[in-house]
Order: structure tokens, then sequence, then C-alpha cells
């Protein structure tokens, strides 16, 4: 692990920044030839003297320095400082220099097959140091230790999407173009997105995994896209998982599961009611009742109170485990296992024909969020509520944080 360390810290630390061996040995590589045409530059002076904003381009040029094989743990130290050029050139307020010894002695750490052995890639972490040493991060910081986690983990949610065999290549680009979009959502800052993102190294890779990879030739152009029909579906997505609660004659808690539903209006929601113990309830009770969002915890018995009904089952809320509490402004039950709820009244029953259901409208009297699931301004945090949806395509629950990622 620490030859790379030691060699970079040689190279930079003691020789300046003149050189850029990385690979000693030339171990792994597969452009043998290319390298003892092209000559050296130290990725510091290239770092240095670049303007770019474009960490993709910045990144290129680094990897086509003739000692960056084609897969190395170099690429742990080169994604984070391409990163740090174009954040300062976009002006991000950093001492560059600086930065940069800090990811060769911070990214030189991380092994060689760290994506095999601990399931990590080395690119994802180079952002997520990247992020680190931008937000001046420590292991006692809030914020800022928030965002550096979350960086790598966006980082390695967007190579890991594709698959193996790993391509250092590849996973760089990957944790480059996740860092330029958390960078501007996050912290403001505009690095600029390539335009062209075609690979020129495939045939060097022999574990290369062609159309799979977003940046082969294929997937470059939509000429290449062939899209196939499914006919008249209502696939809205990505659909909610509403857990809508009412009581019934005897004040007794009832939950079912609705996915067709969402805005109406300001202040008002709309969801398509088939015909339910749930339908009988809301004609009680003055038609108010609770909308809960399902989370990833709540996955399996939200589910449960969609496929069975109290009709049926008198234990069916039982079963769930909840814990009923009646809510603060309504007649209605919530459920105190979910982070958010809505308390609603119906204002208006659209296409309401015997006992068939109806498109509910409702107004909106009163949103309620456990105060654990707040961010700073105070406002519901949706990103850590593990909230799911509904894939109606596959018929099945998505979890949202996926989708963050
Ligand atoms: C994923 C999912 C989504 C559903 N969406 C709706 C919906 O939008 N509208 C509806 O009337 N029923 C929907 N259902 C069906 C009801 O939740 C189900 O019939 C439930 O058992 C009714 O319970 P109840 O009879 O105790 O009120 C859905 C069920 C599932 C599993």
């Amino acid at each position: 692990m620490n030859w790379i360390k030691h060699t970079i810290l040689a190279v930079v630390l003691l020789l300046g920044t003149n050189a850029f061996a990385l690979n000693p040995n030339n171990e792994n590589s597969n452009n043998d030839t290319e390298i003892q045409d092209k000559k050296e530059v130290s990725f510091i002076d290239i770092c240095l003297s670049e303007t770019s904003k474009n960490p993709y381009e910045i990144l290129d040029k680094l990897m086509s320095q003739p000692s960056c094989r084609m897969h190395g743990p170099e690429h742990h130290v080169l994604v984070g400082a391409a990163l740090l050029t174009a954040y300062k050139n976009a002006g991000g307020e950093i001492n560059l220099k600086e930065a940069l010894a800090t990811m060769v002695e911070r990214g030189g750490e991380v092994p060689g097959g760290a994506c095999g052995k601990w399931g990590v890639c080395g690119a994802a972490v180079s952002a997520g140091i990247f992020m680190s040493i931008i937000t001046d991060n420590s292991p006692f910081a809030t914020q800022a230790w928030a965002l550096s986690n979350q960086m790598t983990a966006q980082a390695l949610a967007d190579i890991s999407k594709y698959g193996g065999p790993r391509c250092c290549k590849r996973d760089s680009f990957l944790a480059v173009l996740s860092a330029i979009d958390f960078v501007r959502l996050h912290l403001g800052i505009e690095m600029e997105s390539p335009k062209n993102t075609t690979c020129s190294r495939s045939e060097q890779n022999q574990q290369c995994i062609g159309k799979q990879c977003p940046f082969n030739e294929i997937n470059q152009s939509n000429n290449n896209r062939n899209m196939k029909s499914f006919g008249s579906k209502p696939w809205m997505v990505p659909q909610p998982v509403l857990i809508i609660g009412t009581y019934n004659e005897k004040q007794e808690a009832n939950a079912m599961n609705a996915a067709w539903g969402g805005t109406w209006d300001a202040g008002e929601i709309m969801i398509s009611m088939g015909s339910h113990a749930t339908t009988e309830n809301l004609k009680l009770n003055n038609g108010e009742f609770t909308v809960a969002f399902a989370t990833s915890e709540t996955m399996v018995a939200s589910d449960f109170v969609g496929i069975v009904s109290a009709k049926n089952d008198p234990k069916k809320m039982e079963k769930t485990g909840w814990t009923v509490e009646k809510a603060p402004n309504i007649n209605a039950p919530l459920f105190k296992e979910f982070p958010m709820v809505m308390e609603c009244r119906i204002k208006e029953k659209i296409g309401e024909k015997g006992n068939s259901g109806y498109y509910l409208i409702a107004e909106v009297v009163n949103v309620l969020c456990d105060e654990r699931y707040l961010n700073e301004q105070g406002n519901p945090d949706i990103e850590k509520m593990n909230i799911i949806t509904f894939d109606p395509c596959n018929m099945k629950y998505v979890e949202c944080r996926k989708c963050f990622l």
C-alpha cells in the first residue's frame, strides 16, 4: 500500500514537482510503447498552470501522462487533483498547491484494488478526499463530514451502476462527473461539464465492458438509441407510496396504500380511490384522513396494508406493528413510525358512481414532520427519511435514496 505514497511523496516533496513517477516499475501497464515516445510532465505542474474549469478534461490530460497506467492507484490521486484544480479555477477558495499536496498524501494511502478488496473504489474515495479538503473536513466536523461522506457515496453509486470488471478510467471519469453535480448542488460552484466523453482508451483495456460503458462510442449519440414501445400504460414515475389512515365508526384505525395520487392545487392533493374499507371510513369523520409517506423501514407493512383489506382481516392494523395516535387537528389516526404525515379533509369527489370509487380531492389541513427529519433550515429533509417510491413498470418499491445518489 505504501509504495505509491512513498514514491509520490518522495517525488513531490524531495525532488520538487518536476516528475510524476507514479509507476516506477511500469507494472500493470498496457501502453508501454506509447510511454517511451512521450515526455513526462509533473502532474502538479500541470494542475498549477491549468486554467480550465472542466475537471473531466483536466483528468484526461493527467491520465495522458506516460507514467499513468491504464489501471492503478495513481487514479486515487488524479481524480481529486483534477477536481481541486477545476474547483479553484471555477472560483473555489483554496490554496491549490497545499490542497494538491494533501491530495497526494491522502490519495496515496488508498491501495490499488480497494474496489475489489474493500468494496470501495479508490476513484470515489478520491472524490471524497477532494470534498474533505475543500470543506476542511475532520472526524469532528458536522456539515463537512456529511458532505464528504455523501460525495464518496454518490460517486460509488454512480460507479457501481455499471458493474465490473473495474476500469480505472471509467471509474475516475464517473467520479469526476458525480463531483461536478454534487459541488454545484451543495456548494454552488459551477465546474464545467465535458462536451465529449467518448473513451479513447478502450483498446488498451483488456477488461473493457464495451457497450455497457457509458463512455463507449455507441452510447455517445442518440442516433444509436432504440425505443421499445409498451402501449398505453399510466406509468407516471416516480409514484408515491401513500399510506392513508382513517377511523371506522368504532374509532378503530385502518390504513391502506395508494400510489395513484399527487398534488392537485395549492394546499390540495388528489388520490384515485377504489372501493375499500377506507372508502367506507371516508364517509365518516367529515372525510378526514392522514397521508403518510412510506419509508424503507415501513415498506413491508406498507405493502401489507395495500394487499390486505380490513374487510377481510380484523387484525390488519395489529399485524403492521405500527403505533397509532390520533392526529392533532383532524379525526384520523397517525402512525408514529412515519417521519412525515399530512392531515387532510375531503373537499370534492370526482366521478363517484355507486361504490366503484372516485377521484378524491382533499385540502391539506396541516403537515407534521418528526423533528429528527428536519434540515438546517427547519424544513422536512426528505433525503433523511428513506422515502420509497412505487415503480409501476416493474410493480416494486424503489428506495428514493438510490435516486438521490
Ligand atoms: C402499491 C400499491 C398501490 C395502491 N394504490 C392504490 C390506489 O392508488 N388507489 C386505491 O384505491 N387502491 C390502491 N391500492 C390498493 C389498496 O391499498 C388495497 O386494496 C387495500 O387493501 C385497501 O385496504 P382497506 O380495504 O383496508 O381500506 C394499492 C395497493 C398497493 C399495494
